[in-house]
Protein backbone atom coordinates (compact mmCIF):
# COMPACT_ATOMS: atom_id res chain seq x y z
CA UNK A 1 0.00 0.00 0.00
CA UNK A 2 1.55 3.45 -1.28
CA UNK A 3 2.03 6.12 1.22
CA UNK A 4 1.51 8.69 -1.24
CA UNK A 5 -2.20 10.47 -1.56
CA UNK A 6 -4.02 8.95 -4.38
CA UNK A 7 -5.43 10.65 -7.32
CA UNK A 8 -8.94 9.67 -8.75
CA UNK A 9 -9.14 8.66 -12.25
CA UNK A 10 -12.15 10.46 -13.79
CA UNK A 11 -12.92 8.63 -17.21
CA UNK A 12 -14.96 10.51 -19.90
CA UNK A 13 -14.80 8.08 -23.44
CA UNK A 14 -18.47 8.04 -23.24
CA UNK A 15 -19.06 11.98 -22.86
CA UNK A 16 -16.70 13.81 -24.00
CA UNK A 17 -14.74 10.93 -26.03
CA UNK A 18 -18.22 10.69 -27.69
CA UNK A 19 -17.96 14.15 -28.87
CA UNK A 20 -15.47 13.64 -31.31
CA UNK A 21 -16.26 13.73 -35.13
CA UNK A 22 -17.60 10.87 -36.52
CA UNK A 23 -18.16 8.86 -33.57
CA UNK A 24 -21.47 7.30 -32.27
CA UNK A 25 -21.28 4.26 -29.78
CA UNK A 26 -24.46 2.26 -29.46
CA UNK A 27 -26.46 1.25 -25.85
CA UNK A 28 -24.46 -2.32 -25.92
CA UNK A 29 -21.33 -0.48 -27.04
CA UNK A 30 -21.09 1.70 -24.28
CA UNK A 31 -22.12 -1.03 -21.55
CA UNK A 32 -19.31 -2.79 -22.68
CA UNK A 33 -16.80 0.23 -22.37
CA UNK A 34 -18.13 0.94 -19.02
CA UNK A 35 -17.91 -2.58 -17.77
CA UNK A 36 -14.17 -2.74 -19.11
CA UNK A 37 -13.45 0.57 -17.34
CA UNK A 38 -14.89 -0.80 -13.93
CA UNK A 39 -12.19 -3.73 -14.99
CA UNK A 40 -9.47 -0.73 -15.57
CA UNK A 41 -10.77 0.24 -11.59
CA UNK A 42 -10.99 3.74 -12.54
CA UNK A 43 -12.90 5.56 -9.89
CA UNK A 44 -15.36 7.66 -11.51
CA UNK A 45 -17.16 6.88 -14.88
CA UNK A 46 -18.77 9.97 -16.66
CA UNK A 47 -21.47 7.99 -18.75
CA UNK A 48 -22.88 10.90 -20.63
CA UNK A 49 -24.53 13.90 -21.23
CA UNK A 50 -28.06 12.98 -20.28
CA UNK A 51 -30.12 15.91 -21.40
CA UNK A 52 -28.86 15.62 -24.90
CA UNK A 53 -31.44 13.12 -25.71
CA UNK A 54 -33.29 10.15 -25.21
CA UNK A 55 -30.72 7.59 -25.96
CA UNK A 56 -28.32 9.54 -23.93
CA UNK A 57 -30.55 9.32 -20.93
CA UNK A 58 -31.47 5.67 -21.50
CA UNK A 59 -27.69 4.67 -21.62
CA UNK A 60 -26.80 6.52 -19.21
CA UNK A 61 -29.53 4.71 -17.03
CA UNK A 62 -28.90 1.53 -18.18
CA UNK A 63 -24.74 2.05 -16.95
CA UNK A 64 -25.91 3.26 -13.64
CA UNK A 65 -28.06 0.16 -13.19
CA UNK A 66 -26.31 -2.28 -14.29
CA UNK A 67 -22.04 -1.12 -13.43
CA UNK A 68 -20.86 -1.43 -9.87
CA UNK A 69 -17.80 -0.02 -8.71
CA UNK A 70 -17.63 3.09 -9.91
CA UNK A 71 -19.06 6.82 -9.44
CA UNK A 72 -21.35 7.29 -12.53
CA UNK A 73 -21.36 10.43 -13.76
CA UNK A 74 -23.97 12.28 -15.69
CA UNK A 75 -23.29 15.87 -17.26
CA UNK A 76 -25.59 19.21 -17.18
CA UNK A 77 -25.42 22.61 -18.32
CA UNK A 78 -26.46 25.25 -15.33
CA UNK A 79 -29.86 24.61 -16.12
CA UNK A 80 -32.83 23.05 -14.02
CA UNK A 81 -33.83 20.31 -16.82
CA UNK A 82 -30.51 19.64 -17.67
CA UNK A 83 -29.65 18.85 -13.88
CA UNK A 84 -32.93 17.02 -13.53
CA UNK A 85 -32.02 15.02 -16.65
CA UNK A 86 -28.90 14.05 -15.26
CA UNK A 87 -30.65 12.76 -12.08
CA UNK A 88 -33.19 10.99 -13.64
CA UNK A 89 -30.32 8.88 -15.70
CA UNK A 90 -27.99 8.33 -12.34
CA UNK A 91 -29.90 8.45 -9.70
CA UNK A 92 -29.75 4.29 -10.70
CA UNK A 93 -26.14 4.07 -9.23
CA UNK A 94 -24.56 2.74 -6.19
CA UNK A 95 -22.88 6.24 -6.27
CA UNK A 96 -24.24 8.98 -8.52
CA UNK A 97 -22.87 12.23 -9.35
CA UNK A 98 -23.70 15.15 -11.14
CA UNK A 99 -20.90 17.30 -12.57
CA UNK A 100 -22.95 20.84 -13.75
CA UNK A 101 -20.99 22.97 -16.36
CA UNK A 102 -21.15 26.80 -16.78
CA UNK A 103 -18.25 28.79 -19.13
CA UNK A 104 -16.46 31.72 -16.84
CA UNK A 105 -13.99 33.20 -20.02
CA UNK A 106 -14.84 36.89 -21.34
CA UNK A 107 -15.15 35.50 -25.19
CA UNK A 108 -17.33 32.39 -24.02
CA UNK A 109 -19.84 35.00 -21.60
CA UNK A 110 -19.30 37.56 -24.58
CA UNK A 111 -19.98 35.77 -27.70
CA UNK A 112 -21.53 32.85 -27.17
CA UNK A 113 -23.63 32.93 -23.31
CA UNK A 114 -24.48 36.80 -24.17
CA UNK A 115 -24.50 36.86 -19.82
CA UNK A 116 -22.63 39.33 -17.52
CA UNK A 117 -20.87 37.83 -14.67
CA UNK A 118 -23.46 38.57 -11.99
CA UNK A 119 -25.60 36.08 -14.53
CA UNK A 120 -23.24 33.51 -14.37
CA UNK A 121 -22.83 33.44 -10.46
CA UNK A 122 -26.63 32.88 -10.32
CA UNK A 123 -27.07 30.37 -13.04
CA UNK A 124 -23.78 28.53 -11.54
CA UNK A 125 -25.34 28.85 -7.63
CA UNK A 126 -28.91 28.12 -8.83
CA UNK A 127 -27.90 24.55 -10.57
CA UNK A 128 -25.21 23.35 -7.94
CA UNK A 129 -27.83 23.81 -5.32
CA UNK A 130 -30.17 21.95 -7.23
CA UNK A 131 -27.90 19.19 -8.06
CA UNK A 132 -26.78 18.87 -4.35
CA UNK A 133 -30.65 18.85 -3.19
CA UNK A 134 -30.41 15.04 -5.34
CA UNK A 135 -26.58 13.81 -4.54
CA UNK A 136 -24.25 14.47 -2.00
CA UNK A 137 -21.27 14.62 -4.98
CA UNK A 138 -21.62 17.37 -6.93
CA UNK A 139 -18.96 18.09 -9.30
CA UNK A 140 -18.43 22.17 -10.94
CA UNK A 141 -16.61 22.81 -13.86
CA UNK A 142 -16.01 26.62 -14.98
CA UNK A 143 -15.61 25.88 -18.71
CA UNK A 144 -12.72 27.51 -20.33
CA UNK A 145 -11.42 28.34 -17.11
CA UNK A 146 -7.78 28.81 -18.43
CA UNK A 147 -8.55 31.87 -20.82
CA UNK A 148 -10.68 33.25 -18.07
CA UNK A 149 -9.88 35.86 -15.47
CA UNK A 150 -8.52 34.34 -12.75
CA UNK A 151 -10.18 35.86 -9.89
CA UNK A 152 -13.99 35.62 -11.38
CA UNK A 153 -12.47 31.88 -11.39
CA UNK A 154 -12.07 31.83 -7.60
CA UNK A 155 -15.16 33.71 -7.24
CA UNK A 156 -17.08 30.65 -9.20
CA UNK A 157 -15.26 27.94 -7.40
CA UNK A 158 -16.41 29.84 -3.93
CA UNK A 159 -19.84 30.25 -5.21
CA UNK A 160 -19.88 26.05 -6.23
CA UNK A 161 -18.59 24.59 -3.17
CA UNK A 162 -20.38 26.98 -0.92
CA UNK A 163 -23.91 25.37 -2.79
CA UNK A 164 -22.49 22.02 -2.38
CA UNK A 165 -19.72 21.02 -4.99
CA UNK A 166 -17.63 18.91 -3.82
CA UNK A 167 -15.32 18.22 -6.91
CA UNK A 168 -13.89 21.37 -8.47
CA UNK A 169 -12.72 20.53 -12.11
CA UNK A 170 -10.77 23.09 -13.97
CA UNK A 171 -10.91 22.81 -17.65
CA UNK A 172 -8.33 23.61 -20.37
CA UNK A 173 -11.51 23.57 -22.95
CA UNK A 174 -9.43 24.55 -25.92
CA UNK A 175 -6.10 23.21 -24.83
CA UNK A 176 -4.54 26.62 -24.56
CA UNK A 177 -2.79 26.01 -21.35
CA UNK A 178 1.50 25.81 -20.97
CA UNK A 179 2.49 22.78 -18.28
CA UNK A 180 4.18 25.63 -15.88
CA UNK A 181 1.50 28.63 -16.02
CA UNK A 182 -1.47 25.53 -15.46
CA UNK A 183 0.58 24.38 -12.46
CA UNK A 184 0.69 27.42 -11.03
CA UNK A 185 -3.22 28.18 -11.88
CA UNK A 186 -4.16 25.01 -9.68
CA UNK A 187 -1.33 25.78 -7.24
CA UNK A 188 -3.14 28.89 -6.71
CA UNK A 189 -7.06 27.73 -6.36
CA UNK A 190 -6.59 27.18 -2.03
CA UNK A 191 -4.58 30.28 -1.69
CA UNK A 192 -7.28 32.14 -3.24
CA UNK A 193 -10.38 30.50 -2.70
CA UNK A 194 -11.09 30.54 1.14
CA UNK A 195 -13.56 26.80 1.22
CA UNK A 196 -11.44 25.43 -1.44
CA UNK A 197 -10.53 23.00 1.35
CA UNK A 198 -13.83 21.86 0.98
CA UNK A 199 -13.76 20.22 -2.49
CA UNK A 200 -11.50 17.92 -4.15
CA UNK A 201 -9.38 19.76 -7.43
CA UNK A 202 -9.61 18.32 -10.63
CA UNK A 203 -8.01 18.94 -14.37
CA UNK A 204 -9.52 18.28 -17.65
CA UNK A 205 -7.32 18.98 -20.66
CA UNK A 206 -7.70 19.13 -24.11
CA UNK A 207 -4.71 17.96 -26.26
CA UNK A 208 -5.13 20.90 -29.19
CA UNK A 209 -1.70 21.85 -28.78
CA UNK A 210 -0.29 18.17 -27.94
CA UNK A 211 -0.13 19.14 -24.59
CA UNK A 212 -3.12 17.66 -22.56
CA UNK A 213 -1.24 14.80 -20.86
CA UNK A 214 1.82 17.02 -20.30
CA UNK A 215 -0.67 19.42 -18.56
CA UNK A 216 -3.16 16.99 -16.68
CA UNK A 217 0.37 15.84 -14.89
CA UNK A 218 1.25 19.58 -13.97
CA UNK A 219 -2.06 20.52 -12.72
CA UNK A 220 -1.33 17.32 -10.34
CA UNK A 221 2.25 18.48 -9.43
CA UNK A 222 -0.02 21.73 -8.60
CA UNK A 223 -2.32 19.70 -6.37
CA UNK A 224 -5.31 18.39 -8.22
CA UNK A 225 -6.18 14.90 -7.01
CA UNK A 226 -8.94 14.11 -9.60
CA UNK A 227 -7.57 14.49 -13.47
CA UNK A 228 -10.16 13.24 -16.58
CA UNK A 229 -9.15 11.90 -19.78
CA UNK A 230 -10.37 9.52 -22.19
CA UNK A 231 -8.93 6.13 -23.34
CA UNK A 232 -6.76 6.64 -26.36
CA UNK A 233 -7.46 10.12 -26.19
CA UNK A 234 -10.36 10.51 -28.11
CA UNK A 235 -12.47 13.83 -27.64
CA UNK A 236 -13.53 17.12 -29.58
CA UNK A 237 -10.95 17.88 -32.28
CA UNK A 238 -7.29 17.04 -31.26
CA UNK A 239 -9.35 15.07 -28.34
CA UNK A 240 -8.66 14.54 -25.10
CA UNK A 241 -5.82 13.91 -22.16
CA UNK A 242 -5.34 10.32 -22.90
CA UNK A 243 -6.31 8.61 -19.58
CA UNK A 244 -3.82 5.23 -20.31
CA UNK A 245 -0.51 7.97 -20.61
CA UNK A 246 -1.50 9.07 -17.43
CA UNK A 247 -1.93 6.33 -15.44
CA UNK A 248 1.12 4.56 -16.83
CA UNK A 249 3.03 8.19 -16.29
CA UNK A 250 2.33 8.27 -12.68
CA UNK A 251 2.76 4.79 -12.26
CA UNK A 252 6.65 4.72 -13.92
CA UNK A 253 7.52 8.29 -12.49
CA UNK A 254 5.97 7.91 -9.04
CA UNK A 255 9.42 8.96 -7.91
CA UNK A 256 8.57 12.36 -9.15
CA UNK A 257 4.75 12.70 -8.66
CA UNK A 258 5.09 11.77 -5.68
CA UNK A 259 0.99 9.99 -5.43
CA UNK A 260 -0.67 6.61 -6.84
CA UNK A 261 -3.40 5.56 -8.88
CA UNK A 262 -5.61 2.37 -8.27
CA UNK A 263 -5.98 1.73 -12.18
CA UNK A 264 -4.78 -1.16 -13.16
CA UNK A 265 -2.39 -1.05 -15.63
CA UNK A 266 -2.86 -5.29 -17.11
CA UNK A 267 -6.07 -3.79 -18.37
CA UNK A 268 -5.07 -0.89 -20.71
CA UNK A 269 -4.30 -3.04 -23.57
CA UNK A 270 -7.06 -4.54 -23.80
CA UNK A 271 -9.63 -1.75 -22.97
CA UNK A 272 -8.14 0.56 -25.82
CA UNK A 273 -8.38 -1.93 -28.58
CA UNK A 274 -11.91 -2.64 -27.34
CA UNK A 275 -12.62 1.59 -27.58
CA UNK A 276 -10.54 1.60 -30.69
CA UNK A 277 -12.75 -0.99 -32.25
CA UNK A 278 -15.50 0.44 -31.40
CA UNK A 279 -15.31 4.54 -31.93
CA UNK A 280 -13.33 3.27 -35.68
CA UNK A 281 -10.88 5.72 -34.68
CA UNK A 282 -7.91 3.84 -35.72
CA UNK A 283 -4.05 4.28 -33.31
CA UNK A 284 -1.41 6.18 -35.02
CA UNK A 285 1.11 3.55 -34.74
CA UNK A 286 3.70 5.02 -32.75
CA UNK A 287 0.64 6.44 -30.29
CA UNK A 288 2.21 6.41 -26.69
CA UNK A 289 1.53 3.14 -24.60
CA UNK A 290 -0.85 1.53 -26.90
CA UNK A 291 0.53 2.04 -30.28
CA UNK A 292 1.42 -0.79 -32.50
CA UNK A 293 5.21 0.60 -32.15
CA UNK A 294 5.54 1.02 -28.82
CA UNK A 295 7.36 -1.94 -28.25
CA UNK A 296 8.72 -2.52 -31.44
CA UNK A 297 12.14 -2.06 -31.58
CA UNK A 298 13.61 -1.54 -35.37
CA UNK A 299 17.77 -0.05 -34.93
CA UNK A 300 20.05 -1.99 -34.59
CA UNK A 301 21.33 -0.33 -31.31
CA UNK A 302 18.29 -0.24 -29.65
CA UNK A 303 17.84 -4.06 -30.48
CA UNK A 304 21.27 -4.81 -29.41
CA UNK A 305 20.64 -3.12 -25.67
CA UNK A 306 16.91 -4.71 -25.42
CA UNK A 307 18.45 -8.28 -26.41
CA UNK A 308 20.78 -7.51 -23.59
CA UNK A 309 18.60 -5.89 -20.77
CA UNK A 310 14.73 -4.90 -21.60
CA UNK A 311 15.19 -1.94 -19.36
CA UNK A 312 17.67 -0.24 -21.69
CA UNK A 313 15.31 0.68 -24.28
CA UNK A 314 11.81 -0.04 -22.21
CA UNK A 315 10.73 1.68 -19.54
CA UNK A 316 7.61 0.25 -18.95
CA UNK A 317 7.08 -3.82 -19.14
CA UNK A 318 4.64 -4.31 -22.09
CA UNK A 319 3.70 -7.70 -20.43
CA UNK A 320 2.24 -5.31 -17.33
CA UNK A 321 -0.07 -3.32 -19.64
CA UNK A 322 -1.77 -7.19 -20.89
CA UNK A 323 0.34 -6.26 -24.57
CA UNK A 324 0.34 -10.24 -26.00
CA UNK A 325 3.83 -10.99 -26.60
CA UNK A 326 5.78 -8.09 -24.92
CA UNK A 327 8.09 -6.19 -26.85
CA UNK A 328 8.96 -6.96 -30.28
CA UNK A 329 11.97 -7.13 -32.81
CA UNK A 330 11.28 -5.91 -36.02
CA UNK A 331 13.90 -6.66 -38.53
CA UNK A 332 14.20 -3.68 -40.79
CA UNK A 333 16.90 -1.93 -42.88
CA UNK A 334 18.31 -0.22 -39.60
CA UNK A 335 18.54 -3.64 -37.43
CA UNK A 336 21.69 -5.08 -36.55
CA UNK A 337 23.06 -8.66 -36.81
CA UNK A 338 22.44 -8.89 -33.12
CA UNK A 339 18.57 -8.40 -34.12
CA UNK A 340 19.03 -10.72 -37.45
CA UNK A 341 20.26 -13.52 -35.38
CA UNK A 342 18.18 -13.67 -32.17
CA UNK A 343 15.55 -13.72 -34.66
CA UNK A 344 17.39 -17.27 -36.51
CA UNK A 345 17.55 -18.52 -33.43
CA UNK A 346 14.09 -18.03 -32.12
CA UNK A 347 13.12 -19.73 -35.32
CA UNK A 348 14.92 -22.52 -34.26
CA UNK A 349 18.21 -21.69 -37.47
CA UNK A 350 21.76 -21.65 -36.53
CA UNK A 351 23.73 -21.04 -39.36
CA UNK A 352 27.21 -21.74 -39.56
CA UNK A 353 29.18 -18.39 -39.49
CA UNK A 354 29.84 -18.20 -43.53
CA UNK A 355 26.10 -18.91 -43.78
CA UNK A 356 24.96 -16.15 -41.68
CA UNK A 357 27.40 -13.68 -43.54
CA UNK A 358 25.11 -14.55 -46.88
CA UNK A 359 21.88 -14.67 -45.24
CA UNK A 360 23.05 -11.29 -43.49
CA UNK A 361 23.98 -9.65 -47.14
CA UNK A 362 20.79 -11.05 -48.83
CA UNK A 363 18.48 -9.59 -45.88
CA UNK A 364 20.08 -6.54 -46.16
CA UNK A 365 19.16 -6.36 -49.79
CA UNK A 366 15.44 -7.30 -49.06
CA UNK A 367 15.24 -4.73 -46.36
CA UNK A 368 16.20 -2.10 -48.50
CA UNK A 369 13.01 -2.91 -51.02
CA UNK A 370 10.63 -3.28 -47.82
CA UNK A 371 9.69 -1.68 -44.83
CA UNK A 372 9.68 -4.66 -42.95
CA UNK A 373 11.03 -8.20 -43.14
CA UNK A 374 8.87 -11.34 -42.00
CA UNK A 375 9.41 -14.49 -40.77
CA UNK A 376 8.20 -15.43 -44.09
CA UNK A 377 10.87 -13.46 -46.58
CA UNK A 378 13.32 -14.73 -43.87
CA UNK A 379 12.32 -18.41 -44.81
CA UNK A 380 13.25 -17.46 -48.52
CA UNK A 381 16.38 -15.98 -48.27
CA UNK A 382 17.87 -18.59 -45.25
CA UNK A 383 16.64 -21.34 -47.90
CA UNK A 384 18.62 -19.47 -50.71
CA UNK A 385 21.71 -18.93 -48.79
CA UNK A 386 21.98 -22.09 -47.16
CA UNK A 387 21.76 -25.69 -47.35
CA UNK A 388 18.26 -25.66 -45.18
CA UNK A 389 15.33 -26.04 -47.74
CA UNK A 390 12.46 -24.60 -47.14
CA UNK A 391 9.43 -26.16 -49.29
CA UNK A 392 5.61 -25.39 -48.95
CA UNK A 393 3.92 -28.76 -47.52
CA UNK A 394 1.43 -28.30 -49.65
CA UNK A 395 -0.16 -26.98 -52.98
CA UNK A 396 -3.32 -26.68 -53.89
CA UNK A 397 -4.72 -29.11 -56.53
CA UNK A 398 -8.54 -28.25 -56.43
CA UNK A 399 -11.27 -26.52 -54.30
CA UNK A 400 -15.13 -27.09 -55.23
CA UNK A 401 -17.64 -25.09 -53.21
CA UNK A 402 -21.28 -25.34 -53.42
CA UNK A 403 -22.81 -22.57 -51.71
CA UNK A 404 -26.28 -20.51 -51.77
CA UNK A 405 -28.93 -19.53 -49.63
CA UNK A 406 -30.62 -22.32 -49.39
CA UNK A 407 -28.64 -25.56 -47.85
CA UNK A 408 -25.39 -25.85 -46.42
CA UNK A 409 -21.96 -24.53 -47.45
CA UNK A 410 -20.12 -27.04 -48.58
CA UNK A 411 -16.27 -27.72 -49.78
CA UNK A 412 -14.09 -30.67 -51.05
CA UNK A 413 -10.40 -29.68 -51.20
CA UNK A 414 -7.36 -31.74 -52.79
CA UNK A 415 -4.19 -31.19 -51.99
CA UNK A 416 -0.78 -32.03 -53.01
CA UNK A 417 2.37 -32.82 -51.22
CA UNK A 418 6.48 -32.16 -52.48
CA UNK A 419 5.96 -36.00 -53.95
CA UNK A 420 2.79 -35.93 -55.43
CA UNK A 421 0.66 -37.47 -53.52
CA UNK A 422 -2.72 -35.90 -53.41
CA UNK A 423 -4.98 -36.19 -50.30
CA UNK A 424 -8.52 -34.72 -50.48
CA UNK A 425 -11.16 -33.89 -48.33
CA UNK A 426 -14.39 -32.40 -48.01
CA UNK A 427 -16.30 -30.51 -44.81
CA UNK A 428 -19.40 -28.27 -44.00
CA UNK A 429 -18.74 -24.60 -42.67
CA UNK A 430 -20.97 -21.17 -41.56
CA UNK A 431 -20.09 -19.81 -45.26
CA UNK A 432 -18.04 -21.19 -47.95
CA UNK A 433 -14.61 -19.89 -46.85
CA UNK A 434 -15.28 -21.46 -43.64
CA UNK A 435 -16.26 -24.70 -45.28
CA UNK A 436 -12.69 -24.75 -47.23
CA UNK A 437 -10.73 -24.13 -44.05
CA UNK A 438 -12.03 -26.89 -42.20
CA UNK A 439 -11.88 -29.21 -45.09
CA UNK A 440 -8.15 -28.37 -45.33
CA UNK A 441 -7.69 -28.75 -41.73
CA UNK A 442 -9.04 -32.42 -42.28
CA UNK A 443 -6.22 -33.01 -45.23
CA UNK A 444 -3.62 -31.58 -43.27
CA UNK A 445 -4.72 -32.78 -39.42
CA UNK A 446 -4.11 -29.64 -38.34
CA UNK A 447 -5.82 -27.24 -36.05
CA UNK A 448 -5.44 -23.54 -36.25
CA UNK A 449 -7.69 -20.18 -35.66
CA UNK A 450 -8.06 -17.77 -38.18
CA UNK A 451 -7.93 -14.59 -36.35
CA UNK A 452 -8.12 -12.01 -39.44
CA UNK A 453 -9.76 -12.19 -42.98
CA UNK A 454 -9.68 -9.37 -45.54
CA UNK A 455 -10.47 -9.29 -49.44
CA UNK A 456 -9.75 -6.47 -51.59
CA UNK A 457 -10.05 -6.27 -55.48
CA UNK A 458 -6.00 -5.26 -56.69
CA UNK A 459 -7.77 -4.91 -60.25
CA UNK A 460 -10.78 -3.11 -61.82
CA UNK A 461 -13.96 -4.32 -63.28
CA UNK A 462 -16.52 -7.34 -63.20
CA UNK A 463 -13.27 -9.36 -63.47
CA UNK A 464 -11.16 -8.08 -60.80
CA UNK A 465 -8.63 -10.17 -58.87
CA UNK A 466 -9.67 -10.16 -55.39
CA UNK A 467 -6.68 -10.55 -52.81
CA UNK A 468 -7.33 -12.53 -49.69
CA UNK A 469 -5.22 -11.62 -46.45
CA UNK A 470 -5.29 -13.66 -43.93
CA UNK A 471 -3.89 -14.54 -40.47
CA UNK A 472 -4.33 -17.83 -38.09
CA UNK A 473 -2.97 -18.78 -35.32
CA UNK A 474 -1.42 -22.30 -34.28
CA UNK A 475 0.67 -22.85 -30.88
CA UNK A 476 0.44 -19.08 -30.04
CA UNK A 477 1.67 -18.20 -32.91
CA UNK A 478 0.49 -15.94 -35.77
CA UNK A 479 0.99 -16.53 -40.06
CA UNK A 480 0.02 -14.26 -42.06
CA UNK A 481 -1.32 -15.49 -45.77
CA UNK A 482 -2.03 -13.72 -48.79
CA UNK A 483 -3.53 -14.81 -52.17
CA UNK A 484 -4.91 -13.35 -55.14
CA UNK A 485 -7.27 -14.80 -57.83
CA UNK A 486 -10.49 -13.64 -60.10
CA UNK A 487 -12.32 -16.25 -57.53
CA UNK A 488 -12.15 -14.86 -53.97
CA UNK A 489 -12.58 -18.39 -53.07
CA UNK A 490 -9.63 -19.98 -55.00
CA UNK A 491 -7.43 -17.22 -53.59
CA UNK A 492 -8.96 -17.59 -50.15
CA UNK A 493 -8.10 -21.34 -50.09
CA UNK A 494 -4.89 -20.22 -51.42
CA UNK A 495 -4.22 -17.58 -48.77
CA UNK A 496 -4.77 -20.51 -45.89
CA UNK A 497 -2.38 -22.85 -47.49
CA UNK A 498 0.13 -20.08 -47.65
CA UNK A 499 0.03 -19.23 -43.60
CA UNK A 500 -0.25 -22.91 -43.01
CA UNK A 501 3.02 -23.55 -45.24
CA UNK A 502 4.41 -20.88 -43.53
CA UNK A 503 3.50 -22.88 -40.37
CA UNK A 504 4.90 -26.14 -41.19
CA UNK A 505 8.11 -24.59 -42.28
CA UNK A 506 8.74 -22.72 -39.01
CA UNK A 507 7.49 -25.78 -37.07
CA UNK A 508 9.72 -27.74 -39.63
CA UNK A 509 13.51 -25.71 -39.08
CA UNK A 510 12.95 -25.48 -35.17
CA UNK A 511 12.90 -29.58 -35.69
O1 LIG B 1 -13.73 20.66 -22.12
C1 LIG B 1 -14.53 21.05 -21.23
O2 LIG B 1 -14.51 22.18 -20.77
C2 LIG B 1 -15.53 20.09 -20.78
C3 LIG B 1 -16.29 20.42 -19.54
C4 LIG B 1 -17.71 20.03 -19.65
C5 LIG B 1 -15.61 19.79 -18.38
O3 LIG B 1 -15.68 19.05 -21.35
Amino acid sequence: MSNSEKVYIFDTTLRDGEQSAGIGFTVNEKLEIARALARLNVDIIEAGFPISSPGDLESVAEIAKQVKGPVIAGLARAAFNDVDAAWEAVKHAETPRIHVFLSSSDIHLAQQLRKNREDIMEMARAAVSRAAKYTSDVEFSPMDATRSRPEFVYQLVEAAIEEGATTINIPDTVGYAIPEEFEAFIRSLPENVPNMHKARISVHCQNDLGMATANSLAGILGGARQVEGTINGIGERAGNASLEEIIMSIRTRDDFMNVHVDAKPQEIYSISKLVERASGMTLQPHKAIVGKNAFRHSSGIHQDGVLKMRETYEIMDPVELGIPGGSAIVLTKTSGRHGLQSRLESLGIEPSEDEFQRIWDAFLDVADAKDEVDDRDLMAIVSEQTQIQVQDAWTLDLVQVSTGDHGTPTATVRLMDPDGNTSEDAAIGTGPVDAIYRAINRVTNTENSLTEFSVKSVTEGIDAQGEVTIRVETDGDAYQGRAADTDILVASARAYLHALNRAIAVKNIAE
